[in-house]
């Protein structure tokens, strides 16, 4: 390792349950990836969920934040545990970290790698290879709303959904920029027929949008039936750009497709380089197999890799995600002790193919690696000269898409 080597702050939060051990074993192919491909990783451990919050009553707290914002990225594990409230720790933290750094897009591959089981009969690869583009931090998750009689028979309850122009935009565009890589179609998936207000905002900014981008071809799919059809005719979709709520929805349905939620990865980003991205499995905490070995780490991984991705090591990312697959086909279960190796020895056996640099088949399809990097560098390419901030301007709508009428977003 020479001094003049690529230097990432990571910021590491395993959490709990099964997160510190899907982290760990991200850790070890990141350690592996940094020999192999000469760059360096500086970790910050943070304490942070459900047994940091019980001793010491700390959420998402501002010293917390400005620890954060000062690294490239966050490596998330998962939250939750029987001990705290449901929602306290998600609303409390989770939810925090996506609003206070503006991670507006939650971006959610939905692909089939080859070899695994999908519970699709006679689905094959090359007919899953979708790209999901949740917002992040808006629609229902705003967590407005209020409730009058509580307890009593007249209880009403109302939860808002916050919808503004300028969250959609950054998203529909970056869906935009998406799809025109990927040389596909861009689907919004709504519920317009009802959701009028929501429904129609969301529609006038994919059409003037869409005007930008006369390549690409724009479809629009109802929710309910998008719920049929991802699962019955995937080779539809290619991105698919959708709300909050429904895209929380549909990525479970997607993981379930691919083969189940510890392979499904997913990258939390900041579009304007105003705070750091953040990289996480779409898996929860899964207190019931916590400390047994039997997650799979692959999400993780594969999310771990999105990050390097994110951060311009492009070679490293494609390395892990092609060794991870490789090592995914040969699994007889997706978890569980079925899965035949322990979740520390998949970390370990990916790292090595990662280090060994042993020929591994190519990932069939796009690689949504590819695709944040081209994002990234297309940014860079369009970033001012002056060179300002240490942070990659990643993704930046404002900079390479000069066009657009995009500002920052409020932050609600
Ligand atoms: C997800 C999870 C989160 C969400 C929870 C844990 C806050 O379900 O990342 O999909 O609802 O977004
Ligand atoms: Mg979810």
């Amino acid at each position: 390792m020479t001094s003049t080597a690529r230097v990432h702050r990571l910021a590491v939060i395993r959490g709990d349950g099964i997160g510190p051990e899907v982290i760990d074993a991200s850790l070890e192919v990141l350690g592996a990836a940094q020999s192999a491909f000469g760059f360096r990783a500086e970790l910050t451990q943070i304490s942070a969920g459900a047994r940091h919050y019980l001793a010491t009553g700390e959420l998402w707290t501002p010293a917390l934040q400005a620890q954060l914002r000062n690294h490239d990225a966050i490596l998330f594990g998962a939250m939750g545990d029987p001990a705290v409230a449901p929602g306290i720790l998600e609303r409390g933290f989770i939810l925090e970290m996506r609003r206070s750094f503006q991670q507006a897009v939650n971006l959610r591959p939905v692909k089939l790698y080859p070899g695994v089981t999908t519970p699709i009969a006679g689905l094959t690869p090359e007919r899953c290879d979708i790209v999901i583009v949740r917002e992040n931090t808006e629609g229902s998750y705003v967590g407005r709303g209020s409730t009058v009689h509580a307890g009593t028979p007249h209880a009403v309850a109302v939860q808002e959904s916050v919808n503004t122009r300028m969250g959609v935009e950054r998203v529909v565009e970056f869906a935009f920029r998406l799809a025109e890589r990927r040389g596909g179609t861009l689907t919004l998936c709504h519920k317009k027929n009802i959701l009028i207000e929501a429904g129609t905002l969301w529609q006038s900014t994919v059409d003037d949008v869409s005007a930008r981008f006369p390549a690409v071809p724009v479809d629009y799919v109802h929710v309910d039936a998008l719920c049929f059809y991802l699962p019955t005719t995937p080779e539809r979709f290619n991105v698919i750009v959708t709300d909050n709520l429904f895209g929380d929805i549909i990525t479970d349905l997607g993981a379930a497709i691919q083969g189940g939620l510890g392979v499904a990865a997913s990258a939390n980003l900041n579009l304007d380089g105003s705070g750091p991205s953040m990289f996480e499995a779409i898996h929860g905490s899964a207190p019931d197999i916590a400390g047994r070995g039997w997650a799979n780490p692959i999400g993780a991984v594969l999310s771990t890799a999105m990050c390097l991705a994110h951060l311009g090591e492009t070679d490293a990312a494609r390395a892990i995600e092609a060794a991870a697959v490789h090592i995914l086909a040969q699994l007889p279960a997706m978890a569980g002790p079925a899965m035949g190796l322990s979740t520390e020895e998949l970390g370990r056996e990916i790292a090595r193919l990662v280090q060994s640099g042993a020929p591994v088949p190519v990932v069939p399809g796009h690689s949504v690696m590819d695709d944040l990097a081209a994002l990234r560098r297309a940014d860079e390419l369009a970033a001012p000269a002056d060179g300002t901030g240490s942070r990659p301007a990643a993704c930046n709508l404002e900079q390479s898409r000069p066009r657009s009428s995009v500002d920052r977003a409020p932050a609600f």
